[in-house]
Formats: structure tokens, sequence, C-alpha cells
């Protein structure tokens, strides 16, 4: 069994060939950060655009670099949301094209649930039920992960998603887009003790995230005087983790069937926010799994797993349509603040 993967929601363009045995045939993923780094975010139009010209000539890559045809690929799978509307039909629509083309079944993926499941891409070993924070540049959520398509969210974020407040402080300390590695870099140099920085909803009873405070906190600490940006970038680095072990112990405690912490999502490349969630599953006694950084990162590879593990799971596919929000639990109650996201 060998899935096409197409990912297109947002501003990497990619495409993989995975086997339901856990090979990756051919992976090629390209960043957009070039057109859109100028801009200070992700420009919707330019980011479809780009999706259009790039996708067809990568799957034609991929195709060539694992020596396979279409006629040799069972299935074909794209993320569907939740995502930018118009960057997600590109994917939607050329993986349905091509699905009919070789006459083979199309899977609408969900973005999350690729993220969700993609630790277990990496790691054969990783069992159901486990704790997931899957922390990106548009999501920050604690996700009892039950098996693919059962997902119960334990928190999310009331403000700001954790990669965004890594980006956008990284705009404020003048390190460019996207910010998380931007700031990881510097923050090797930098002292986190010499800038204190406030550990929003630190102790809180539900184990919800709240970054907007700490970006305006180091904005204001900018402000107020000169600092060296690595210790900046280190303190920032250093709250984020804090509030992510916090809040992540928090959920453990409310999910004592959890067989391992597992982190996934672009923030969970960062490798002293790994360290430090690494640390909280042992003193737990659990095992801790999160993805190599490329595979944390958006990429196709997790959407073609996905496609294997929902077929493997006998799930009905998803209906092909470009969602901008699509949450994983959809029981989930919504939490009060402001941008709140699925
Ligand atoms: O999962 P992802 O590639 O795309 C979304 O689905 O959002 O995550 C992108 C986010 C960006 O906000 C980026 O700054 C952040 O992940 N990121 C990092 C690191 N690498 C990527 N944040 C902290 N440290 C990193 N090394
Ligand atoms: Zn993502």
């Amino acid at each position: 069994m060998i899935v096409l993967g197409i990912e297109t929601s947002c501003d990497e363009t990619a495409a993989a060939l995975v086997a339901a045995d856990r090979r990756i045939l051919a992976q090629r993923v390209a960043s957009q950060h070039e057109l859109h780094g100028p801009m200070g975010g992700v420009v919707p139009e330019l980011a479809a655009r780009a999706h259009v010209e790039r996708l067809a000539p990568m799957i034609a890559a991929v195709l060539d670099e694992s020596g396979l045809d279409l006629a040799q690929v069972d299935a074909v799978a794209a993320t569907a949301g939740p995502g930018l509307v118009g960057a997600l039909m590109v994917g939607v629509v050329t993986g349905q094209a091509l699905a009919w083309a070789a006459g083979r079944p199309f899977l609408a993926i969900n973005h999350l649930e690729a993220h969700a499941l993609s630790p277990r891409l990496a790691c054969p070993d990783l069992s159901f039920p486990y704790l997931l924070l899957l922390v990106s540049g548009g999501h920050c959520q604690l996700l009892a992960v039950q098996g693919p398509g059962a997902y119960r969210r334990l928190a999310t974020t009331i403000d700001d998603a954790a990669g965004e407040a890594f980006d956008k402080v990284a705009i404020l300390l003048g390190l460019g887009f996207p910010g998380g590695p931007a700031i990881e870099r510097a923050a090797r140099s930098g002292d986190p003790a010499a800038v204190p920085l406030p550990r929003p909803l630190l102790g809180a009873a539900e184990p919800h995230f709240s970054f907007a405070g700490l970006k305006t906190a180091v904005r204001r600490t900018l402000e107020a005087g000169a600092h060296r940006t690595a210790d900046v970038a280190a303190a920032f680095q250093e709250a984020v983790a804090d509030c992510l072990a916090d809040r992540t112990a928090r959920a453990l405690d409310r999910l004592p069937e959890a067989r391992a912490l597992v982190a996934a999502g672009g923030v969970a490349a960062n490798s002293a926010i790994r360290a430090r969630l690494a640390g909280l599953a042992a003193a737990r006694g659990l095992p801790f799994v999160a993805p190599p950084a490329w595979l944390c990162t958006d990429n196709a590879a997790m959407v073609a797993w996905a496609a294997c593990e929902r077929m493997a799971a006998g799930l009905a596919p998803e209906a092909p349509t470009a969602r901008p929000r699509w949450p994983l639990d959809p029981l989930a109650e919504p939490v009060r603040g402001a941008g709140v996201k699925a």
C-alpha cells in the first residue's frame, strides 16, 4: 500500500510517497518564506499562487525519485483543512484529479490529525492512547489521542498559538520570519535569567494556554531599554517552555491512561522545548516521543501517513472539501478568550 500525500494548507508546498510499512519512498517540502518574509506574515493569495506553480512539478519529482508511476500509487491524500482556503483548494483539487486519473481513492486529511499521528510514523512502538501537545503556528492544544479519528481536546490557547508567539516576538527582535528557528538560534548565546518575563496561566486549574501577554511583555521590555537580543530570545524561549511544560503536566494529571507524552507540530522542533518535555515525561515514568524536526514542521509524509492510518482503521473518507476550520474534537467546549483556534 503506497500513498501519495499532498500538503498545501499554509506556506509550505509538499508532496511525499509513503508506504503503509512506514517507508518514506520520497518526500519534498518547498517553503515560501522568501515570498512572505518581507510581508511579516503569510499572504493567503501569494501562498495559493505559489502552490499552483510548485505542486505539479514537485509531485512529478517525488514519483521520479521513487521510481514509481501514478498507476503504482494505491491512494492519494491531501490536506483539506484547517488552513487558508485558497491554498487548501490547490492541494485538494490536484489530489482529486490525480486520484480520478489513476482510478484510486482520494482521502481528505485534517492537517491536525496528520500532525497528531506523525509521531507514529517515526516511532512504530508508540501506541494509543497518548497525550499529545500539538504546538504549531496556528494551534496550541493538548489532545487525548485515542486512535485515528478519535481525539479529545483537553486544552487549547485562549489567544495566540505558541508558534505565533515565536513569530511575533522574532519580528519585535528583528530576527525575521519564521521566528521559531531564528529565536532558537539566537537563544543559544543568551542568558534567560537576564530578562524577567511572565508565565501566563502558570499553575491555573484548567490546562489552557495563553501567550499574548508574554508577547506584550517582550515588547514593553524592548521599549523600556537596551537588552541583548540573545538574552531576550533565551528568556522568551524559556518562558514558553515553562508554560508548555506546566500546562502539559496539568493535562497528564487528567489522563492517567496515557502511555506516552508526545509532541508534534512546528514548535516541537525546538530542542529546548523537547528537552523540557522529555524531563516532564521522565518524571512521570512515561516515554517521550517527538518526530524528527523535519517531520514536526509542515510536510506531506505526515499527510500520507494519516491516510495509511485511517485506511488501516477502516474509517470512512471525509468529504473532499477545503475547510478553513476543522476541529479534531467537534465536541470540545468553546474556551473563553479572544482568538480561539479550532
Ligand atoms: O507545524 P508548522 O510547520 O505549521 C503550522 O501548522 O502552523 O509550524 C510552524 C510554526 C511557526 O510558528 C514556526 O515559527 C514554529 O512552528 N517553529 C518553531 C521552530 N521551528 C518552527 N518554533 C520554535 N522553535 C523552532 N525550532
Ligand atoms: Zn502544521
